[in-house]
């Protein structure tokens, strides 16, 4: 059956384009399929160790922004990826089903090692081995993410792939398998992990830079400016929008007249992704008009939407009480699902089991 699973680091500032490229669209799936929501606090580690309990306050945050976005710990599973030894496990298994070669090709490692690659953890490295372990942990069939995500998630299929491929007798005389749904002959007819499905889709799916339009909004840019925190209130936010770069032309009328004008793209992307239309509905009203018009419009929208959910951010980490009893219920509910898991895993290898 279906399942959604995601996830973000803990680490730094959640910005616009974690919110509208992913946790904003996890809320709807809520109510059609099985959703588990984790913060990835093993993978934060992989950029380095923080100071102490800087950790558990960044875990603590990105949990309070899932509930303040919509996430209901009623209808979801929220927990930290820490607390549920089934990720690291797995993670090592596919450390020995991915090959150098298929690492060597992530885009993000290279972005994120910059130029000195030795010095780089190993654990960077094999960061998207740990990402597939996130999801195939649970065999969760559907994964909702931003487009800078789309290559791990090529890869987790690649390691699924491989698995199910390489095991494909022991899953079939343990009897553990799942009928593949789309028979093809690359792959045998049952399959233990599912071959996830990337949803990537969305006017926000690349939120940029404020800055700059043609690099991507992200935690690490130096500029405080390039990005819209989830925590900044209502003056910094229209302070940004106010600075945001542009060009000196008017609004389009039509998308194709966006094109190679990458910060009125965006600008239409994000007011689209805050109300929950198309650009092209969103070009209808504002099409003809000046950036003098829109970015007040903007602002007043991006204040509207983003100030309750801030409120609440910060109701929710004053005490932390509440948040921490979600966590632990979530990593309760998350364990009952990937122990059983691991131990197909570890029956599917054949490891000798003494107990
Ligand atoms: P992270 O923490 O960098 O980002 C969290 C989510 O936000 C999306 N995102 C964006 N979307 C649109 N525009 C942007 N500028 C932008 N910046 C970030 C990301 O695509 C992501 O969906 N490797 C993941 C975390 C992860 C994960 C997983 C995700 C670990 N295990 C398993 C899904 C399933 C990451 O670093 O996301």
């Amino acid at each position: 059956h279906n399942r959604v699973f995601s996830g973000v680091q803990p680490t730094g500032n959640l910005h616009l384009g974690n919110y509208l490229g992913a946790v904003s669209r996890w809320v709807p799936l809520q109510d059609q399929m099985e959703t588990i929501f984790c913060v990835v606090d093993l993978h934060a580690i992989t950029a380095g160790f923080s100071a102490a309990g800087e950790l558990a306050s960044a875990t603590r945050e990105v949990t309070a922004a899932y509930i303040a976005a919509g996430i209901d710990p009623k209808k979801s599973i929220i927990f930290n990826q820490s607390q549920v030894r089934e990720h690291a496990e797995l993670a090592w298994i596919f450390n020995c089903v991915a090959r150098m070669g298929w690492l060597n090709r992530m885009t993000q490692f290279k972005e994120k090692a910059g130029k000195n690659k030795e010095n780089a953890s190993v654990g960077l490295f094999a960061y998207p081995n740990l990402m597939a372990a996130d999801i195939l942990a649970y065999r969760a069939t559907h994964v909702p993410v931003g487009d800078d995500q789309k290559q791990h998630l090529e890869l987790t299929r690649d390691i699924a792939a491989k698995f199910n491929n390489d095991f494909a007798d022991r899953i079939t005389e343990l009897g553990i398998g799942v009928p593949n749904p789309t028979p093809s002959p690359e792959l045998p007819e049952n399959l233990y992990f599912p071959l996830t499905e990337p949803m990537i889709a969305g006017p926000a799916t690349r939120i940029m830079s404020l800055r700059d339009g043609t690099k991507k909004m992200s935690k690490s840019d130096p500029s405080d400016l390039s990005r819209i925190n989830l925590t900044d209130d209502a003056d910094a936010i229209s302070k940004k929008i106010k600075k945001a770069k542009t060009d000196p032309d008017a609004l389009p009328t039509e998308t194709g007249g966006l094109e190679g004008r990458p910060e009125a793209d965006n600008l239409v992307g994000i007011y689209a992704a805050l109300t929950g239309v198309s650009k092209q509905d969103v070009l209808k009203e504002y099409g003809g008009q000046q950036f003098s018009a829109f970015k007040p419009a903007l602002s007043d929208l991006a204040v509207e939407k983003l100030s309750p959910m801030t409120d609440e951010m910060r109701r929710l980490t004053d005490d932390p009480t509440e948040i921490d009893a979600v966590l632990k219920s979530g990593s309760e509910r998350a364990s009952e699902i990937a122990e059983p898991v691991l131990k197909d895993v570890r029956q599917i290898i054949g490891f000798l089991d003494v107990h």
